[in-house]
């Protein structure tokens, strides 16, 4: 069967892998560790940042053995594509009360660095007993404000990138891996 034009266009979009599965987990399991290591038992609470960390925060809560709690943010700083608007939205707020928790801050890529400076403030406010951030991916060379992650898994250069819960509107979130994405076909 032929297949359908959508399918084309969709492929021909995911450029050359970046970063490999097999790397990610490797990664992962390396932060499990350290996180594991500097609570040392202590519970903590991981704050998701949705939608482009679901599927890292997924394998990352499994490399994690101190007590741990799971909770969800919803910011946008993107309006389409891969354009920036440099305005933080949070579309949909944490439903708990952190002033009694070690909160880390789970984040798929940190790219101007407008994003999380803006939620580490509004989190950090909240009173936590302690915040952390972890990044899975950090395009340091595109910060606009200062941002430095606590634990920072890929450094990248400055490509757009997809896959592994990063999206191009909303596509390609499901891809197993980080390729760049290609801008001009
Ligand atoms: P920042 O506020 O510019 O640091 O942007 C952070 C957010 O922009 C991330 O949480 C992502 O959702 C999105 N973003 C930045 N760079 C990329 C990329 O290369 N691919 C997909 N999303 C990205
Ligand atoms: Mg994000």
């Amino acid at each position: 069967m032929e297949k359908h034009a959508n399918q084309i266009e969709y492929e021909k979009r995911i450029g050359r892998t970046l970063i490999t599965e097999e790397q990610i987990k490797e990664e992962i399991k390396k932060a499990g560790e350290k996180i594991s290591a500097l609570y040392d038992g202590r519970p903590i609470l991981l704050v998701a940042i949705l939608k482009g960390s679901f599927v890292f925060m997924a394998d990352l809560c499994r490399a994690i053995n101190v007590p741990c709690e799971i909770a969800f943010m919803c910011a946008q700083s993107y309006f389409s594509g891969t354009e920036s608007s440099g305005k933080v939205n949070v579309v949909m707020d944490l439903d708990r009360d952190v002033t009694k928790n070690h909160v880390v801050i789970v984040e798929d890529i940190v790219d101007t660095g407008r994003t999380l400076k803006y939620l580490h403030k509004l989190i950090g406010e909240r009173n936590p007993i302690s915040l952390h951030v972890v990044t899975l991916l950090d395009k340091k060379e595109r910060r606009v404000v200062e941002f430095t992650p606590d634990l920072s898994l890929f450094e990248i250069p400055d490509y757009f990138v997809i896959g592994y819960g990063l999206d191009c509107d909303e596509k390609y979130r499901n891809l197993p891996y980080i390729a760049e994405y290609n801008i001009n076909i």
